[in-house]
Order: structure tokens, then sequence, then C-alpha cells
């Protein structure tokens, strides 16, 4: 693999990885991922950005062939995904040294078992001359995690922003294509930075400040649209959610799933946006894109064993964990003979500082009347939804 030039002497060495299908054990990956390095050569000394995933490490030392000398390996986030090569880096480089911040530095000890003699620690602002290149260090952290950082090219006008805007894309070109990075970068927004909202909008603030030519994220392509990119982040993390409400629900013998389908076709009559999704197959990416702009959301079960179906459990522990900007809530479905579904669920969701609208339960098949109370549901959400954007 040869290096991808951005810039005069600096380099993408981005590794993908078309055929991963989950992240963290937990998230689906239906567009794999890539693990992004970066090279900046000063005419003085040589650093590397960020390591790639060790399973990948081979691809990162056939982009090093010919680098004979590293002076630095910059690491912006102790996730191994970034980190877990930076062991192997050493080796091979021993001289080099690890530029983080203090907070990165004790992540990376404990998790690499890296030596406190290895690291060069910087502050927020703090600038390292390779010599014709300057880095300046800027502090993200919770991006997801408290360590993150990011650094700044002065003379390219490069953000390499770490997590920060990235998408679990494995991709061909260099820079990204509006068309294609959208739903992978609302994804990857959605599972991990949703439930840092306020730290996002913070670092949007901070970032305003910068005159950036370029972004070059950790993962998926390196984007020069710019003003897209950070429109996108401020949409999500500080827009109003939208005249959408997300109907979630998992269903057994087909009674829940009536009460499903009259619910989306009222609240749809009445101009409300629906996105309907069956937690039988779960896919927590489209859960969470879903919760990122959605008003309403209504968890649809059965009642099991006196409680909730367990995929609606994990449903509501899942949108209770991410923290979306949800307004509403409400639950319906069908029970045979009792339980306590409404309470548990409700019980999962407190995180979500939302207006709980009355749940409708019904017993056994639904009738004309329960109809009726999802009509009355659907009237409720829309007169809530009343002045929400689509
Ligand atoms: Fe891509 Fe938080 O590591």
């Amino acid at each position: 693999m040869r290096p991808v030039k951005i810039t005069e002497n600096v380099y993408s060495l981005r590794v993908n990885h078309f055929n991963r299908h989950l992240f963290d054990s937990l998230i689906p990956l239906p567009d794999g991922t890539s693990y992004n390095a970066y090279l900046v050569k000063g005419t003085e000394k040589t650093a590397l950005l960020d390591s790639v995933d060790p399973e990948k490490k081979e691809v990162l030392f056939d982009y090093l062939k010919g680098v004979e000398k590293l002076d630095y390996i910059v690491a912006h986030h102790a996730e191994q995904d970034h980190s877990g090569s930076i062991s192997f880096v050493l080796e091979k480089y021993p001289s080099a040294k690890v530029v983080t911040n203090p907070r990165c530095k004790e992540f990376l000890m404990s998790h690499l078992a890296l030596p406190a003699d290895k690291f060069i620690e910087v502050k927020d602002g703090e600038i390292l001359s390779l010599g014709g290149k300057t880095l300046e260090f800027v502090y993200l952290p919770w991006v997801h995690w408290p360590e993150t950082m990011g650094t700044y090219l002065r003379e390219d006008k490069i953000l390499f922003s770490c997590d920060f805007f990235g998408s679990h894309l494995a991709a061909g070109g260099l820079f990204s294509d509006e068309r294609t990075v959208y739903a992978p970068m609302k994804r990857y927004y959605a599972e991990i930075m949703m439930p840092f909202r306020s730290n996002i909008k913070a670092h949007l603030e901070k970032l305003s400040k910068y005159e950036i030519n370029v972004i070059a994220p950790s993962h998926g392509p390196v984007h020069k649209n710019v003003k897209f990119v950070q429109s996108i982040y401020s949409d999500w993390a500080v827009g109003e959610p939208k005249n959408k409400a997300l109907v979630a629900y998992v269903s057994m013998h087909g009674s829940t799933y009536i009460l499903v389908n009259r619910l989306v076709s009222a609240l749809e009559e009445a101009g409300v946006n629906v996105e309907k999704l069956n937690l039988e197959q779960f896919d927590e990416g489209r859960v969470a894109m879903a919760l990122v702009d959605a008003a309403t959301v209504i968890v649809g079960t059965p009642t099991v064993l006196a409680g909730p179906h367990p995929k609606a459990v994990y449903g509501a522990c899942l949108m209770n964990a991410l923290r979306p900007k949800v307004k509403f809530i409400s639950i319906i479905g069908s029970y045979g003979w009792g339980g306590k579904a409404v309470e548990t669920l409700a019980g999962m969701l407190t995180n979500i500082k939302a207006e709980i609208i009355p749940p409708v339960l019904v017993k056994g098949l639904p009738k004309e009347e329960d109809l009726k109370k999802i009509d009355e549901l659907a009237s409720i959400i829309a007169l809530r939804h009343k002045g929400l954007e689509l």
C-alpha cells in the first residue's frame, strides 16, 4: 500500500476493513469501517497521527515502508481501534515518543502497558513544530471517551478530528461524497456521540474559530466540504427534533402488530412522519439513527412472563443509554392475562427527559374501542408535533 497525499508532505494511511461486521461486539457495520492514520513530514521531524486496529497492523507497516525515522506518534484517543498498534510501531521506531494529553497517557499506560517515559504530554492549544508543519493540539473531550483530542495542522488548515466527524465506511476514494457519506456519518454519530450532545455542541463552537480546509477523521473518508459536515452535526446535536415518530415494536401473535399498523396509519394521516422498526431483527444502528431527530418514540410490545418482550426491553435499554432529544414517549401493546409491561418499560427510560403520553395496553386481540384509543394517541402526538419541521 502507498500513502495517499492530501497536501504536500501530508498523507492518508487509511486501512479499510471491508468485511468487519460488528464493532465493540455490538454495533453492526453494514458498510465495513476504516482506521485512518496520517503521516505529516516536516523539514526536521516526522509524525504519525494515530495507528490502526491491531488486526490490520500489517497494512499500516506496509504504508510505513520507506519511512526511515519516526519522531512522534500523536495519540488522539486511547480506544484500541486507533491506539492498538502503537506498541508495534514503537518496536519498529524505538526512539519515537507518544504525544498526547495526560488523560490519554494514563489510558494508554493502562490499556497498552506503555511505560511513562515513552510519552510527551501536551496541553490544549499547545503546538509542536515539525519544521514548516505546526501541529496544534485541540482537546475534544467526551466525543465519546473523556480523553479525546484532535490536531490542527496550521500551515495546511487540516483538522485531524479523531472519531469526531467520522463514519464507519470502508471507501475507495480519499474524499467524501455528501450523497454517500451522510447516512454512515449519521449512524456513527447516533451510535457513539448522541449521548454527549452538549459536548459536541461545545466542540462545534470551539472549532468554529479555526479556518479549516479539510477535516481528516479517524474513520471513513476525508472531508473537503467542511461546511456541510459541520452543518449536519449542528442539526443533529443542536437542532430541534423533527416532526417524526419512531414506532419500534415487537409482536408475537399479531395483536401488537394490529395496534402498530393502526398507529402508523393514524399518525401519517395526521401529518406525522413515521419510521417503523421491527425489533425482532434488531439493528442497533437503525434504531440509533431514527432517534437522532425523532420527536416521539412509541414502543410496541406484547406481554411475556408478566413483563415487556425482551427485545422491547433491549430497545428501551438502548434508547435510554443513547439519551436522544426525544420530547414525547408512549407505549402500546397487548397482554393475555395481566402483567407490568408498561411500568417496567417506563422505569427503564428515566434518562430521557420526555413527556409520557398515556400508553394504550389492550387485552388480547384489539377491538374497535381499542383502535379508537390508538387514534386518540395519534391525535395527541400530532398536536404535540405542531410547529416542528419535517
Ligand atoms: Fe474509533 Fe472511539 O474509537
